[in-house]
């Protein structure tokens, strides 16, 4: 080899050698970041209060090392919460909630797609995870009505609802109670119900209606079970699981559901994009779609039917039941829409009440 070639080579496999040896021991600040292990894990939970301390404490019994700190919050409310904080998210993962306002939320960018190991474990995959995997399911549950058995007895010759046409008729005026939708997903899942049951311009006519028979609308979902159980109105339109625990808890109700057919949610979970314990929201999702996870439910209060293989109904009679062929996709997309109707057109969201 010609030396002068020698002299321009050496010191060119000097640096690359140098270069690759470096690169072994290199720590670089985002390396430093995804090595660091979270200790904590904010989680915006939907479902009962009961269910998310619950799950808070399984959870931190399984990884000792992660504290979990969660705020209950209705679906529409987290939604609104997601998009404030979409800059600066103060939540790694949200668990809970009718999958309807998921499909919003990946719309508007707010989730984080993971590929988590344990969406094989999903029974039916083509409805219950998202094809991107931006959500998953983790419960099902259908709408009910919850009828105060007492009122019943008081106002003989009137029978506990089994149609939609009977909650508009005036004998339960001022009678029935049901959430907002601005921030309710049992309720938006009820408003898509009747938009899809009825058709967009009968099922508008048909909410007008309604709502002159409702005593107040609530701010989350599960509440209307609480105040008809306790005498406050005649019949609550509700996920028929939160009504199986109302009556768990000894509240004089009956449960009936539309003929006709009823609505029913997926709950849904993501991951929030940006969220800071990304590593630890993970092991929530992973965790959380595990059978035996699946299985505490009912420990909890919680009777909505789980959505992996080896996990067991505990109500199997509540998804019995006559459902609409309800369409997900349409009612996530449409859910600004159709909520903003609802607030412009048939009852404000100002002075909710619980
Ligand atoms: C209750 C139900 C859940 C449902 C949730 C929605 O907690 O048990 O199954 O997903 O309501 O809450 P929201 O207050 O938004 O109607």
């Amino acid at each position: 080899m010609h030396s002068r070639l020698r002299w321009l080579i050496a010191p060119l496999l000097l640096i690359v050698f140098l270069f690759t040896a470096c690169q072994g021991v290199m720590v670089t600040p985002a390396d430093q970041q995804q090595e660091e292990v979270s200790t904590e894990l904010n989680v915006l939970c939907t479902p009962q209060v009961e269910w998310c301390e619950g799950m808070k404490a399984e959870f931190e019994k399984a990884n000792p090392d992660i504290t979990v700190n969660f705020v209950r919050m209705s679906s529409g409310e987290s939604l609104t919460r997601l998009r404030n904080e979409r800059d600066n998210p103060q939540f790694d993962i949200w668990w809970g909630g009718p999958i309807d306002s998921f499909v919003a939320a990946k719309q508007e960018g707010l989730l984080e797609a993971y590929d988590a190991p344990n969406m094989a474990n999903i029974k039916n995959p083509d409805l219950m995870l998202d094809p991107d995997h931006y959500w998953v399911g983790i419960y099902v549950g259908s709408l009910g009505f919850a009828t105060n058995e007492d009122w019943l007895e008081e106002n003989p010759g009137v029978e506990a609802p089994t149609s939609w046409d009977d909650l508009i008729q005036p004998e339960f005026e001022g009678q029935i109670m049901v959430a907002h939708p601005s921030s309710s997903g049992t309720s938006y899942t009820h408003l898509c119900t009747v938009l899809q049951l009825m058709g967009e311009e009968e099922g508008w006519e048909y909410d007008r209606q309604l709502a002159q028979n409702v005593l107040q609308f609530t701010k989350s979902g599960a509440a209307p079970a609480k105040f008809v159980g306790q005498g406050e109105a005649a019949v609550g339109i509700v996920f028929s699981h939160d009504i199986v625990a109302e009556q768990e808890a000894g509240s004089p109700l009956v449960l009936t559901f539309p003929q006709e057919g009823t609505g029913y949610e997926i709950g849904g979970m993501g991951l929030i994009k940006g969220a800071e314990h990304l590593d630890a929201a993970k092991k929530w999702f992973d965790w959380a779609l595990e059978p035996e996870t699946q299985g505490l439910g009912p420990k909890y209060d919680a009777f909505q039917a789980p959505t992996v293989e080896g996990a067991e109904a505990s109500r199997p009679e509540l998804l019995e039941v006559n459902l609409i062929d309800y369409d997900f996709l349409w009612c996530g997309e449409h859910k600004k829409e159709f909520v903003d109707k609802f607030t412009n057109e048939i009852a404000g969201a100002e002075n909710l009440k619980k």
